[in-house]
């Protein structure tokens, strides 16, 4: 009764004041996403400064059930296109936090390489792994999230993009894990001239 009551205002208000500003629904984002852009939890991806086309693509996607996530279909289940693209150009023009990762250890890199390299993950993610268009920047992205969304293309949970699927199932479990250090430890700022 009480949670009714309390609940009045909001059903009662004018569909206008329930609009929120971009602003405001980015904060219920910062909850998760971190309010400095530096996720709450090792397994939540970097939002802040990642392509606009692939952020928009995903809470689409999320929304459609294309890619599963029960927290996420939660969130995007009252957005609309028009808030999602408001939310896609806000986060993405946001700078991407440093998170300080480890760069990957010389072992480590060279198993991660062997297979960057054989599979050219450069042609689609771009050299540095900055990212382009719906292709995801990878550079310094949570190492956990990495290799729990390579994971979910390996075992099929992540069905949003057949080739990178058939990518990640490509590759034994065991290969999965160097990549996600390397593209984690790699620094978070550009550098001005290409070394991998
Ligand atoms: C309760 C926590 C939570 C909240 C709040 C939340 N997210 Fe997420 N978000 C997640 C998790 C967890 C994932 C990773 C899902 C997975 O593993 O597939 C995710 C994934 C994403 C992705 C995919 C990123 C990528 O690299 O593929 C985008 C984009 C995103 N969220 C945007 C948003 C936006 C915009 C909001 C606010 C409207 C928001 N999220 C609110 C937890 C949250
Ligand atoms: C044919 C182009 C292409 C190639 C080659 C490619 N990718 Fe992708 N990758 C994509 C696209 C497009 C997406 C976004 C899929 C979607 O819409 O969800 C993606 C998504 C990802 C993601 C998820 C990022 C996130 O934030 O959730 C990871 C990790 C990834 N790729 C790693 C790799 C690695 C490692 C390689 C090389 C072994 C590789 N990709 C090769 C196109 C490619």
């Amino acid at each position: 009764m009480l949670a009714a009551i309390s609940a009045l205002p909001f059903i009662w208000a004018p569909r206008a004041a329930l609009a929120d500003s971009v602003e405001e629904t980015a904060t219920t984002c910062a909850g998760c996403h971190g309010e400095n852009g530096v996720p709450i939890d090792k397994t939540i991806p970097v939002i802040w400064g990642q392509r606009r086309e692939y952020i928009l693509k995903q809470l689409w996607d999320f929304k459609i059930g294309h890619r599963k996530n029960e927290t996420m279909a939660a969130i995007v289940d009252a957005l609309t296109k028009t808030d999602m693209e408001a939310l896609a150009s806000y986060f993405s023009k946001k700078q991407w936090p440093a998170l300080g990762q480890t760069p990957a250890p010389d072992d480590v890199k060279t198993k991660a390489l062997d297979v960057i390299s054989q599979l050219n993950c450069w042609g689609c993610h771009q050299d540095q792994f900055q990212g382009d268009y719906v292709r995801p920047r990878l550079r310094s992205q949570q190492e956990e999230y990495l290799l729990k969304t390579m994971t979910d293309f390996h075992t099929g949970e992540r069905a949003n993009f057949p080739a990178m699927e058939s990518l990640m199932k490509s590759l034994s479990e065991d290969e999965l894990k160097p990549i996600a250090t390397y593209l984690a430890g790699l620094p978070s700022e550009m550098p001005t001239i290409g070394q991998k």
